[in-house]
């Protein structure tokens, strides 16, 4: 028997719109039904390849105009739209997945909760990391019980030179903030996942700019990103507390001076560890400290596992494994090493607006 449609509308039909329409096209029963962005070459772009019947130029008219028509939206906006976008969907009765980060701040997070219950409509944070195959890996030894207490985890998002040279990346007022929150969102959240998603209670951080808001001056993957208008951090770190003692770090950067480009966490636990990159865990066993990694790992698309986890938590009653609540969670910790940069001293999330 055919599943029933499931019809999905965008706002912002810019990079990461392009992938999810693409992704949401290989989940059986998707009809991809209208988009709406402010850019007319941008939204004409996304009509012609991703084949979108309707666009639209304001999102609130899309939403008003398609009662019936769609089951959920998909928010691919800047970080600076994502609660107002969302909150909008959802009042007007539509399922809604938005893009990492999910909001600029806790409180916006907390709103978008809020919303998502009073409208009975399920809220799905555009986590795609924690459905790698590699993260799934971890998490199922964690879950085992083969690391024991999870104690320290560190996680490192750390580019050479990667300011992006497109969008609005570079704009504190509209992203919130640069390497932390647009990478080091991605990397802390599938460690988060994989630790079973403990309540943090306190950050402490700093966070420094001291390249981007210059010429570029070397050869690098993305030139000429726009100095002028750049207010983010190129360089920030964190340290996590956790409710049940665990602790992250976090290191994070759109621009420092290391080798490579670093990608990876590192699980420390009481009986055992492990690394995302190389994929291994280690332990002891037979009397030897012994190192573990898997024979085959499947090369499943995270994107794809993404937009599907989506539709079937609409759809077909999925349990949701990336929930407003994380997403919350995530940005308590964001919210807080930034505040805790400001400040100049560790702050507690309690005291978060
Ligand atoms: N999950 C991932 O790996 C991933 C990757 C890239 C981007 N993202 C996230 O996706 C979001 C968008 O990033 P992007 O790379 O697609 O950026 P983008 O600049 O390519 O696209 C954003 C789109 O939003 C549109 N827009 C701006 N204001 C609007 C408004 N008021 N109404 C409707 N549309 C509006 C812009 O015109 C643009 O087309 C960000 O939150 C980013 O963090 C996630």
């Amino acid at each position: 028997m055919a599943a029933k449609p499931f019809r999905v509308g965008f706002i912002g039909a810019g990079g990461i719109a392009h992938t999810h329409a693409k992704n949401l096209l290989k989940v059986e029963g998707v009809e991809l039904v209208c988009a709406a962005d402010v850019n007319e070459t941008g939204l004409e772009k996304f009509k012609t390849e991703q084949k979108v019947g309707k666009t639209y130029k304001d999102f609130k008219e899309m939403l008003a105009k398609e009662k019936g028509n769609i089951d959920a939206v998909s928010v691919c906006t800047p970080n600076g739209l994502h609660a107002e976008n969302t909150i909008a969907a959802l009042n007007a009765g539509y399922h809604v997945i938005v893009e990492k980060p999910m909001a600029m701040t806790s409180k916006e997070c907390r709103d978008m909760i809020a919303a998502a219950k009073k409208a009975g409509k399920h809220l799905v944070v555009g986590f795609q990391w924690r459905f790698n195959p590699k993260t799934v890996m971890i998490k199922k030894q964690a879950d085992d019980g083969v690391f024991g207490k999870i104690l320290y985890v560190r996680v490192q998002a750390l580019r050479r030179r990667g300011i992006p040279n497109w969008g609005v990346f570079g704009r504190k007022e509209l992203q919130g903030g640069g390497g932390m929150i647009d990478i080091g969102v991605h990397a802390s959240e599938m460690a988060h996942y994989v630790m079973g998603c403990p309540k943090p209670v306190s950050a402490t951080g700093n966070a420094w700019t001291y390249m981007g808001n210059k010429p570029s001056e070397v050869v690098s993957q993305w030139p000429n990103w726009d100095h002028k208008t750049y207010t983010v951090e190129d360089l920030a770190v964190g340290m996590v507390r956790f409710d049940n003692g665990a602790m992250m770090t976090i290191e994070s950067s759109f621009c420092t001076h290391i080798e490579k480009d670093i990608w990876n966490f590192q699980i420390l636990g009481e009986k055992g560890g492990a690394t995302f990159d190389p994929l291994m865990v280690f332990k002891d066993e037979h009397g030897y400290m012994w190192n573990e990694a898997p024979g085959f790992i499947p090369g499943d698309d995270q994107f794809a596992l993404k937009m599907k986890h989506f539709v079937e938590v609409c759809r077909d009653g999925r349990t949701n494994e990336s929930s407003g609540e994380h997403g919350l969670a995530v940005q308590q910790w964001l919210e807080g090493i930034y505040l805790s940069a400001e400040k100049g001293r560790e702050v507690k999330i309690d005291e978060l607006p």
